[in-house]
């Protein structure tokens, strides 16, 4: 989580890293700060809240000159968010000074051992702790900074992206990373550099970017260009610069209110985007050379362990159905955190699937990487191209859906779950678990889902209406059975996320065991009733809950009469096959928890506590 940037040019540099920090705004919004370096003097302004409240402040704080600096929007793990834990941090001498994304988990020794020695601390984090630490080295051992950063890295533990400068040597930044991604952006005749926890805050500037990977360390020198280095050996590691395909206008909202709002509207296009040239109805193949190519290894295997974290869980949990149903492949779903610490039964002859929008989740690359130690193929399923879960994976396919920058994932579901039937549907035909006919049948089916989402969509006025009626409700219920229980705890945690009333997803048979007892005239009840999916058992717990009084806000397949006449409200969804419906079911729930969180003016696109990308366990 955090965010940070950092520009060295011949432009100024507050404007460039106040709106790149902007841009990472969904990385960490809790506090925020800024360093730069104008000549003769090193300003610092930080402050606890958003940017716009460090712009605030450094507009009475500083002069806004300088071209080089470095910021940061900080996601607290360390010290609570106020001004003093806020990023940057400076050594005790006030020379050098530092952002951090990431842990030290050994600092409380390191600062002992440091407090020992005389150094004084101002704030509770561990960064404070490393900037001091690499001032020691420093002057210990009389080294350059890139040396001492590079000393010091190596007596810690933990995950780090940093970037580091010395008032003295204002020409030269230090960057570092381990577990936590950070991009270098080069602009023409390297007479500027960019830093970023992204490539957002630079696009505008440069389309070459070098990615570090782990265990890399870079010193960046003012016209002189870049060393990448080993960390722990200090072996050098060629430049490798990478044109950047991202455009400006997929990371602006586009006359749209909120990122939210847009990246739902835009799931018909991130949908085709995603089955593009991978789905060929015409001659009824499905072409995916991260699958072709791994072919044995999938159809060999024992069972599919699929691990993944918050809403790309979710859509693993529907891969669960798709992949039993339609290739008969056993199928197990994980937490990554919960995997990776429970010493699981796993070796050569299992399939990881990880799923991750950012590719950076913390817990899902530790998941895959035991996986890899145990001997099993790991295959990843990510947005973000180059991510750390893609290089880390032995194959893939990527989703895209273009950049995601609500906090609430939502295109990032709807294009995991495309690619992921993708695949199920190769491997069933693969293996001959589908006929032809069913198999043409799923991609004529699939290759509809954008139209019928966009048909979907034309609901929300009437969604708006619902979500007038019940956004003052403390808590709800979401329920769905089969292939639509996943996503009920998609929408009940959509709701959640954004609008902070408690809610809860349910198999919709579950409910008899625990959560009918809640239920009464004030509770609203999502019940997922489209017509295949277990329509007469799903009326059945609706008729129970009318009978306690429950509100039934029923998603429907068009035409719907019967859960019509019980529900409350109904709101329709096209008809397609049962294993395809989580495409189009879903949208109600993302725009039911959109206009709640709207209507309760919450910031939907920075939901309170929440980041986009967790880069710690
Ligand atoms: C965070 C985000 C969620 C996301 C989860 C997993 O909690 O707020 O929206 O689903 O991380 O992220 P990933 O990038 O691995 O899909």
């Amino acid at each position: 989580m955090c965010g940070i940037v950092g520009y060295m040019g011949y432009r100024e540099a507050y404007p460039i890293i106040i709106e790149g920090l902007k841009r990472l705004e969904y990385r960490g919004y809790d506090s925020a700060g800024i360093a730069l370096f104008d000549g003769t003097n090193l300003k610092v302004s930080k402050t606890k809240g958003k940017v716009a409240d460090l712009e605030d402040r450094s507009e009475k704080e500083i002069t806004k000159t300088g071209h080089v600096g470095i910021g940061h929007t900080r996601w607290a793990t360390h010290g609570v968010p106020n001004d003093v834990n806020s990023h940057p941090h400076l050594s005790n001498s006030g020379d050098l000074v530092i952002i951090h994304n990431g842990i030290i988990e050994n600092y409380e020794s390191l600062k002992q051992e440091l407090i020992s020695r005389g150094y004084t601390f101002q704030s509770d984090t561990d960064t404070e702790v490393l900037i001091n630490l690499i001032e020691d080295v420093k002057k210990k051992e009389n080294v350059k900074l890139g040396k001492a950063v590079q000393i010091a890295l190596n007596q810690v533990i933990g995950a780090y992206a940093i970037a580091v400068f010395d008032k003295t040597k204002p020409e030269e930044v230090v960057v570092a990373r381990l577990g936590s991604p950070l991009a270098i952006g080069i602009g023409a005749n390297e007479n500027e550099f960019f830093i970023a926890s992204d490539a957002s805050p630079f696009l505008e500037y440069t389309k070459n970017a070098v990615y570090l990977e782990d265990e890399e360390m870079a010193v960046i020198r003012f016209k002189k260009g870049i060393k990448i280095r080993k960390i722990k050996d200090d072996s050098l590691v060629d430049t490798y610069v990478q044109e950047l395909q991202l455009n400006l206008e997929e990371i602006e909202k586009g006359g749209y209110d909120h990122f939210m709002l847009k990246e739902i509207h835009e799931q018909p296009k991130a949908i085709t985007d995603t089955y593009r040239g991978r789905l060929l109805r015409r001659e009824a193949i499905i072409k995916m050379a991260g699958v072709e190519d791994n072919m044995k290894k999938f159809l060999n295997a024992n069972r599919i362990i699929i691990v993944a974290c918050g809403t790309s869980w979710h859509a693993g949990l529907v891969a669960e159905y798709i992949f039993e149903d339609l290739a008969r492949i056993p199928v197990e779903v994980e937490y990554a955190s919960e995997f990776r610490y429970r010493n699981p039964v796993i070796n050569e002859s299992d399939v990881v699937i990880a799923i991750s929008q950012s590719g950076e989740t913390a817990d899902t690359l530790a998941a895959i990487k035991l996986a890899k130690s145990k001997g099993a193929f790991v295959f990843g399923v990510c947005n973000v191209v180059g991510s750390s879960i893609a290089r880390a994976s032995d194959a893939g396919a990527y989703t895209h859906a273009g950049p995601e920058i609500g906090v609430a994932s939502t295109k990032a579901f709807t294009t995991q779950i495309t690619v992921l039937t993708l695949i199920a549907l190769r491997l069933a035909r693969a293996k001959g678990a589908i006929t032809s006919s069913d198999f043409r049948h799923h991609l004529l089916e699939l290759e509809m889902i954008p139209q019928k989402v966009e048909e979907a969509l034309k609901s929300d006025a009437h969604i708006k209406m619902v979500a007038d009626i019940y956004k003052d409700v403390s808590n709800f219920l979401y329920l769905g059975r089969g292939y639509n229980f996943p996503v009920a705890l998609e929408g009940a945690l959509k709701l959640k996320e954004i609008s902070y009333i408690h809610a809860e997803g349910y198999p919709a048979a579950e409910m008899k065991h625990g959560p009918i007892a809640l239920i009464d005239e004030n509770m609203p009840i999502v019940v997922i009733a489209t017509k295949k999916g277990h329509y007469e058992k799903v009326v059945s717990n609706i008729q129970e809950i009318k009978s306690r009084k429950g509100k039934i806000i029923g998603i429907v397949t068009e035409g719907d009469t019967q859960v019509r006449d019980l529900a409350d409200h109904v709101i329709e969804v096209p008809e397609t096959l049962e294993s395809l419906s989580p495409l189009l079911t879903t949208i109600p729930l993302q725009l039911l928890s959109y206009h709640i969180a709207v209507l309760l003016d919450k910031n939907v696109d920075q939901p309170r506590n929440l980041a986009k990308s967790v880069t710690v366990e």
